[in-house]
Parts: structure tokens; C-alpha cells; sequence
């Protein structure tokens, strides 16, 4: 996170002045004890993938210091309830929100009262956007949501949010996008990209005259090529001033790619890798070249941010195997870790196995990190469920409004803090 890599600069100029230091009294040298274990806990904090801490600073002295305001790890905290919210950012009446996501038009029996929790994490507040003052400080910018359904379910919401408060929008699909709309009062722009795995892929059958894979007995596949962006999001980064990226549900999904019947076979510069490599390990390339591709071609100024993965809440077995989540009320600590602990490999244990691979590729580059999952994991309350209107019960989409409400003033304070702040 720029943030952390803005604490690192600062630890490390602190670093450099405290070597002079030590011809100083003894009172200055307790100084630089203390400043050392300052500098020592800051470059702990700004370097382990696993502390999600956002180091606030102020500018507040003269000379520009940055002072250290307040440490605030968003995504440590719990949910309250609170019954005197009376109403969401908006309403079911959005034209935007997906039928199946739509809990209170379909009557979901919490669909109202999905809203009244609202997210406190240990030692600040996550307050909701006010959408003019957003609008008002983003005039003339374009933000991207590239990704799956879920990217789509978050872009949904601030579309929704958004709409209420500015209501002039001309719908369009910009740079290759799914759906997208400029609010005309603003001249500000956003987009869904819609994308499964982030790199193109399409289906691949054997070749009658035979090649590598045909000779190792693959007859029909995905065909992922790791270097190339989906056409649908290519163009984005040279469009979009702010792009958020995800990737993580379709990497999980033996549904659709069934490791025998229709395994995921990826090629890199045009040929196959041999020997063929597992989702995971492809995960890993993908990202690497997505990163780089974004990196290479981003506007100049544009923010970057990737945000982790959404849990899945099902019990009983997988979605198309009964599954169900027909909770009333967030989860406790206890039933989260009995959900998603790695060691449990219970049905949504990809939830924390993306993030490892997502935090290990994002290390080094300055993509901000978007660190909804552990607040969402206790959301089991706020999925469509039987409502979805499916089949199946939807534990993974998330009903509108709702738990990606509470993402995107996530999003957008992360936001104010990268432009307004440093
Ligand atoms: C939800 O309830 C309303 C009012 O009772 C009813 O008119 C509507 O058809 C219901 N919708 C669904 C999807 O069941
Ligand atoms: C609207 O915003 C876009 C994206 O930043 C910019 O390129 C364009 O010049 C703006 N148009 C006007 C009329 O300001
Ligand atoms: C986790 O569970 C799945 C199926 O439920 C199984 O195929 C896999 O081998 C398990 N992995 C580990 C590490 O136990």
C-alpha cells in the first residue's frame, strides 16, 4: 500500500539521522532507543502481507514530517448492530442491481436488516461516503472495476450510492467494458470489465494432426494464455485515471474446469507449458503478468488497488451440492475460523488460499491492497440465499444494498487518504 511503502521512506530516513545519534548524552541517546523501536515496529508493520495495518499520517509540522496519527487496521474489527439506521445509501428501486441481488424486492426474511450492522474496527471508524463530496473531489475521473461478479456486485453498489445523490447519467461502455455510466454533473466515469481469470481464455480441443498436449492425451480444455489480458479489460488501464482489480472464485471452481473433463491448460508466449501446471501454480503466473501488464500500461498518476477475495458462506456442501447459508446474524469469531480456517479445508477454504497467492504477488509492486475479507467472512447473514432465485442457494453474491456498501467506503476512504492526505 502506498501508505506502508510511505511508511517505509519515513522509517528509513529515521533510520539515517539516528546513526548521529550516538555521540550525543544520554538523554538523547534513550531518545534514539526509542526512536530506533519506532523505526523497528513501523518497517515490522510496513513489510509482513499478513499485519493489514494503515499507518495514518498527518502532515502537521512546518517542515512537512509526516506524524504518526493514529494506526488503524480496517479489517480488524466486529459488526454492530445498530437499529436506528433507517436506511441504505439506497434502495431496491435501483435499476442497476442484478434480480438475484435484489433481497428485498425477492423478500429475503433479513433483507432490511442486512444494513443495520455496520462494520467498527479496533481503534477508528469506517464512516459511510457522503457521494457528493466524493463526486464533488473526483470530478473528471473514470474508475474501473475489472474482475468477476463480484467486482460487478461492488461496482453495483457505488453505482447505486452514487445515483441517488446525482441522478443525470448517460449509460455506455467504455474501453471495452461490460456496462458503465458517466455522471454528467461531474464528468466523472465508472465501468465494469468483466473478466473471470483476468488472462484471455477460451476452449481448446485437440488438434487432428496432433501436438504436444494431444501427445500427452488431452482432448479437450481451456486453453489460458498467461501473458495476454481478456480483451474485455485490456484497454483500461490507459482509459481509467482508478482501476480495482479482482480475480479468485473461477481458480476454485471444478465445475467449470474440471480437472479431468475440461482442465485448464496454460500457455505462455503462444505454447503450452510442459508439464502441464495446476490452477494454483497458473494463478501465480497470471497474476504476475497481469501486474506487470497494468503497471506498464497505467496512466500516468492512475491508483491501482487489488482487492481480496470475497468469502464464499456455504454449509451443508458446495453450491451445487445443497449447500446452504441460512443464517440471520453475522457469525461469531469462533464459527468464522470454523468456516475458513485452512486447516479445517472446509467447503470455502479458497477464500484464504487466494489471498496467500494474491498478497504473495502483490508484494513489491503499488497496487494498494483492498482488505475486505475479514470483515465479510462474518457476513454470513447478507448472501441472497434461497432468495437468489436459483436452483441452487447463492452464498457467494451478496445482497444490495448491503455487505459491499461497507467495501466501498472502504474504497473510497482508502482513496481519500492517497490523494487528500500525503
Ligand atoms: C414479495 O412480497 C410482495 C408483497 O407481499 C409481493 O407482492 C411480491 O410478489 C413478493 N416477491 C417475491 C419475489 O416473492
Ligand atoms: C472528462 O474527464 C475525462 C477523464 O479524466 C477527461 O479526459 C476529459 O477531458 C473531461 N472532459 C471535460 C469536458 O472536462
Ligand atoms: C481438502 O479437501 C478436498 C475435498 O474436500 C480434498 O480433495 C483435498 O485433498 C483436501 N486437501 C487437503 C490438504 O487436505
Amino acid at each position: 500500500m502506498p501508505i506502508r511503502v510511505y511508511s517505509l521512506h519515513h522509517a528509513k530516513k529515521k533510520a539515517s539521522h539516528s546513526s548521529s545519534c550516538s555521540t550525543s548524552l544520554l538523554f538523547i541517546s534513550l531518545l534514539c532507543l526509542a526512536s530506533l523501536f519506532l523505526v523497528y515496529s513501523l518497517f515490522k508493520s510496513s513489510v509482513s502481507p499478513h499485519n493489514h495495518q494503515n499507518l495514518q499520517f498527518k502532515r502537521s509540522d512546518s517542515s512537512g514530517t509526516p506524524i504518526l496519527v493514529e494506526p488503524c487496521d480496517y479489517s480488524d474489527g466486529m459488526w454492530i448492530y445498530d437499529p436506528s439506521v433507517r436506511s441504505a445509501p439506497y434502495d431496491h428501486t435501483c435499476k442497476e442491481i442484478f434480480k438475484g441481488w435484489n433481497c428485498i424486492a425477492s423478500n429475503k426474511s433479513n433483507g432490511l436488516d442486512i444494513i443495520k450492522w455496520r462494520w467498527k474496527p479496533k481503534g477508528c471508524d469506517l464512516p459511510r461516503f457522503d457521494p457528493i463530496r466524493f463526486l464533488e473531489r473526483f470530478r473528471n475521473t473514470n474508475v474501473g472495476f475489472v474482475g468477476d461478479s463480484l467486482n460487478r456486485n461492488m461496482f453495483v453498489s457505488l453505482f447505486c450510492t452514487l445515483k441517488r445523490a446525482s441522478s443525470e447519467v448517460k449509460k455506455w461502455r467504455p474501453a471495452g467494458a461490460d456496462r458503465g455510466f458517466t455522471f454528467l454533473q461531474y464528468n466523472f466515469t465508472i465501468a465494469y470489465h468483466r473478466t473471470n481469470l483476468l488472462a484471455r481464455y477460451g476452449r481448446w480441443s485437440a488438434d487432428a494432426n496432433g501436438g504436444t498436449l494431444e501427445s500427452l492425451g488431452y482432448k479437450e480444455g481451456f486453453r489460458v494464455d498467461v501473458d495476454i489480458p481478456d480483451g474485455t479489460w485490456a484497454e483500461a488501464p490507459s482509459f481509467h485515471d482508478i482501476l480495482i482489480f479482482n480475480t479468485g472464485h473461477w481458480w476454485w471452481a471444478p465445475s467449470k474446469f474440471d480437472p479431468v473433463k475440461s482442465p485448464m491448460l496454460f500457455f505462455e508466449n503462444g505454447l503450452p507449458l510442459i508439464p502441464p501446471i495446476p490452477p494454483h501454480v497458473g494463478l501465480d503466473l497470471v497474476l504476475k503478468h497481469m501486474i506487470s501488464f497494468v503497471e506498464r500500461r497505467m496512466r500516468a498518476g492512475g491508483i491501482k488497488f487489488f482487492r481480496t477475495q470475497s468469502p464464499r458462506h456455504f454449509e451443508g456442501g458446495d453450491w451445487d451440492q445443497g449447500g446452504f447459508c441460512q443464517h440471520q446474524q453475522p457469525l461469531l469469531p469462533e464459527q468464522v475460523e470454523e468456516l475458513f480456517s485452512l486447516k479445517n479445508n472446509g467447503t470455502n477454504v479458497e477464500t484464504r488460499l487466494v489471498n496467500q497467492h494474491l498478497y504473495k504477488a502483490l508484494k513489491g509492486s503499488d497496487f494498494h491492497i483492498l482488505e475486505i475479507t475479514r470483515m465479510s467472512e462474518f457476513r454470513a447473514d447478507a448472501h441472497p440465499s434461497t432468495a437468489g432465485g436459483k436452483k441452487h442457494d447463492d452464498c457467494m453474491h451478496w445482497c444490495l444494498p448491503g455487505t459491499t456498501d461497507t467495501w466501498n467506503d472502504l474504497f473510497i476512504t482508502h482513496l481519500n487518504n492517497i490523494k487528500f492526505q500525503n
